[in-house]
């Protein structure tokens, strides 16, 4: 018996779609796995943290035993380190929270790190995100903060987030020395994914930049609360 399956062209909007379908989809997956990884992996590592407590009670008097007791600690401690920051990494923890929250903490967070003002400016009620939307613009956020610090030399950075209706509307400035080459000769792959990840959102994404005045990513897209 032999099976004829129908073989034609997908249009690049169809392979568009199943890409971001895709994309939604490892999202989920990663989510999944982050919260797995923090609730199991976690809870074993506090159970083991205990137990070496425990056990270094009962060997006070030994100070050989005492101090292998201490080095599990320091151990298990550094592993925990490891788990949160692998877990983080794997999906951004302050999400947990919803969109505003989580840029909050990264305006926070890039305060405390450098220094340099930055505000986190929310207008309009909080958007309602997918999974992909919300780690998307999270991440895009992330990658502007870091390019500014590494790249900018700004005393100034705002973060603006606005919804209005469906539409939302993301702007991250700066008032640093610009982009010294237009955005389409980039070869790096910071703004590459910055696109890349817009265009699975389906939103559209704009970097102005004018040497020495400082820099604008701008990302257009409509609120997407399919779950
Ligand atoms: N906010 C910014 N201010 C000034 N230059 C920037 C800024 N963001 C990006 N750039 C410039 O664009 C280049 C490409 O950025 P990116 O793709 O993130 O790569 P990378 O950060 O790894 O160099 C940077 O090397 C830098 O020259
Ligand atoms: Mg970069």
């Amino acid at each position: 018996m032999s099976i004829h399956i129908k073989r034609r062209v997908l249009a690049l909007s169809e392979l568009d779609d199943m890409s971001a379908y895709l994309e939604a989809a490892r999202e989920g997956e990663r989510k999944r796995i982050a919260m797995e990884m923090h609730d199991e992996l976690g809870q074993l590592l506090t159970a083991l943290r205990i137990e070496v407590l425990l056990l270094r009670q009962n060997v006070l008097e030994d100070l050989i035993a005492l101090q292998k007791a201490d080095e599990m600690k320091r151990l298990v401690d550094s592993i925990m380190g490891v788990v949160r920051g692998v877990v983080n990494q794997i999906r951004p923890a302050a999400l947990d929270f919803g969109i505003v929250p989580a840029l909050e903490w990264l305006a926070d967070d890039f305060r405390r790190r450098t220094r340099i003002p930055c505000c986190l400016i929310a207008a309009g009620p909080e958007p309602s995100l997918s999974e992909m939307h919300a780690v998307g613009i999270f991440r895009i956020v992330q990658e502007s903060l870091t390019n500014i610090l590494r790249h900018a030399s700004a005393s100034q950075v705002e973060i603006r987030l606005t919804k209005s209706g469906s539409k939302i509307e993301l702007v991250v400035s700066d008032d640093g020395k610009g982009l010294d080459m237009p955005v389409r000769r980039l070869g790096s792959y910071g703004l590459l994914g910055m696109a890349e990840r817009a265009r699975m959102m389906d939103a559209h994404l704009k970097i102005d930049s004018r040497p020495g005045n400082g820099s604008v990513i701008k990302l257009h897209v409509q609120e997407d609360d399919r779950r």
